[in-house]
């Protein structure tokens, strides 16, 4: 490949991971892209760099347009080694470069190389960078999504260099969302950046809404997001900036996520009379085996629906090991805004639906008690009980969705 101009004189330089398909334990059905940006100008700076496989393809790029031994900065808006993993392969380029990057960056990048031969200029918000005709000005977003994270603003050129936020995972020919709604559609789109979202951004949100007012503040003008992941925003930025004020507000859609797992198909069977009481009162519903599911699109769909139901069986008087585990991860990513139920089957002695109601009370969730269980089959008469529980449910969800 080569490099791809964005704005005049500033390139996307990156590289495009078509074959990951396990991001940390987060499945990428559609692989992913390591994006970072050249801007060839007076003093060409380089922000981000790519994940370390990928070195030899970012300085090809840069190679396409300029000698990465011309390099006089280099911008670190993150270490998570996504982005940061090449960086010594770079620097063997251009060992004089000054690196900008915030306090809590350059502590961390201490840890992963030998940084005392580089040369460093700490930033805080503010802070600005003169490339020659450009302006750089850093912006700390920390926890947005680790402590060191900033993003990097270029006011004459009107883009906002995000960082991971408005990524999405999404390895494609297309470097620009207008490009990638043409050949693919706009509905992929949208499911990329929800699935970014809940896997990475779910904790994040009162963080996101008050730095989004924090960039409405400063003024800041741009008609370009640029993210380090998935496409370029150019065809409507504002738009996916209101898709993450909505996700951060708790949108979610009147649908309940029956999320469960099953030992002798007790609790799976269980799942068709709540599936039907659900739709009986007018509510989606969407059911999900976790043992058939990768974590993340489970997430993802607990993150798409206002309600969920936990269907487990009792193994040893406790939950499911992959119930729990689902529920331990999304425990993690700090839900809110979703109402809660639970069910299952036991043999001799229950306990797992208790433990998730539980762990809905340790999340904070609003739940619905007291679920339904049922002792080894469900008879004709517990189906009943299902789908009155279902229908229950979904009740709940419909007058809790009205606070959305
Ligand atoms: Fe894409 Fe937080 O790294």
């Amino acid at each position: 490949m080569k490099a791809v101009q964005i704005k005049p004189d500033i390139y996307w330089v990156g590289a495009i991971d078509w074959g990951v398909r396990d991001f940390h334990g987060y499945i990428t059905p559609n692989g992913t892209t390591y994006n970072n940006y050249l801007i060839l100008d007076r003093d060409i700076t380089l922000i981000d760099t790519v994940k370390h496989d990928f070195s030899e393809i970012t300085i090809d790029n840069i190679m396409s347009i300029c000698d990465p031994a011309q390099i006089k900065n280099v911008v670190i808006n993150h270490i998570e080694p996504d982005h940061v993993s090449s960086i010594d392969k770079i620097m063997d380029y251009c060992p004089e470069a000054m690196i900008y990057i915030t306090d809590k960056g350059k502590k961390g990048l201490d840890r992963h190389f030998d940084t005392s031969k580089w040369r460093f200029t700490i930033v805080r918000t503010g802070d600005s960078l003169s490339t020659g005709k450009y302006t750089v000005m850093f912006l700390e977003t920390p926890m947005l999504h680790w402590p060191d994270s900033m993003m990097s603003y270029i006011k004459e050129a009107k883009l906002l260099l995000s960082q991971d936020a408005f990524g999405q995972h999404l390895a494609t020919a297309a470097r620009f969302d207008d490009e990638f709604v043409e050949c693919a559609s706009h509905s992929d789109l949208d499911e990329a950046v929800v699935d970014y979202y809940a896997n990475i951004l779910m904790p994040f949100g009162n963080l996101i809404k008050n730095k989004i007012a924090e960039v409405q503040k400063l003024g800041l003008d741009f008609d370009m997001i640029a993210p380090d992941h998935g496409v370029i925003w150019r065809g409507a930025p504002q738009k996916v900036i209101q898709d993450y004020l909505n996700m951060a507000n708790g949108k979610a859609a009147l649908r309940v996520a029956i999320v469960y797992d099953t030992m002798w198909h007790s609790t799976e069977h269980m799942t068709f009379p709540l599936m039907q009481g659900i739709q009986d009162e007018g509510v989606d519903c969407k059911i999900i085996k976790l043992r058939a599911t990768p974590m993340s699109i489970a997430i993802k769909e607990f993150w798409k629906s206002r309600g969920c139901l936990i269907g487990t069986p009792t193994l040893n008087n406790i939950m499911f090991p992959s119930v729990a585990e689902f529920l331990t991860h999304l425990r993690g990513l700090r839900p809110k805004n979703r109402i809660t139920g639970a069910f299952g089957s036991f043999g001799w002695g229950g306990g797992a639906v208790k433990d998730a109601y539980e762990e809905f009370k340790r999340m904070g969730l609003e739940s619905f008690e007291p679920g339904v269980q049922v002792q080894y089959r469900p008879s004709a008469k517990d189906d009943v009980a299902c789908y009155e529980f279902g229908k229950a449910f979904a009740q709940k969800v419909k007058e809790y969705h009205t606070k959305f």
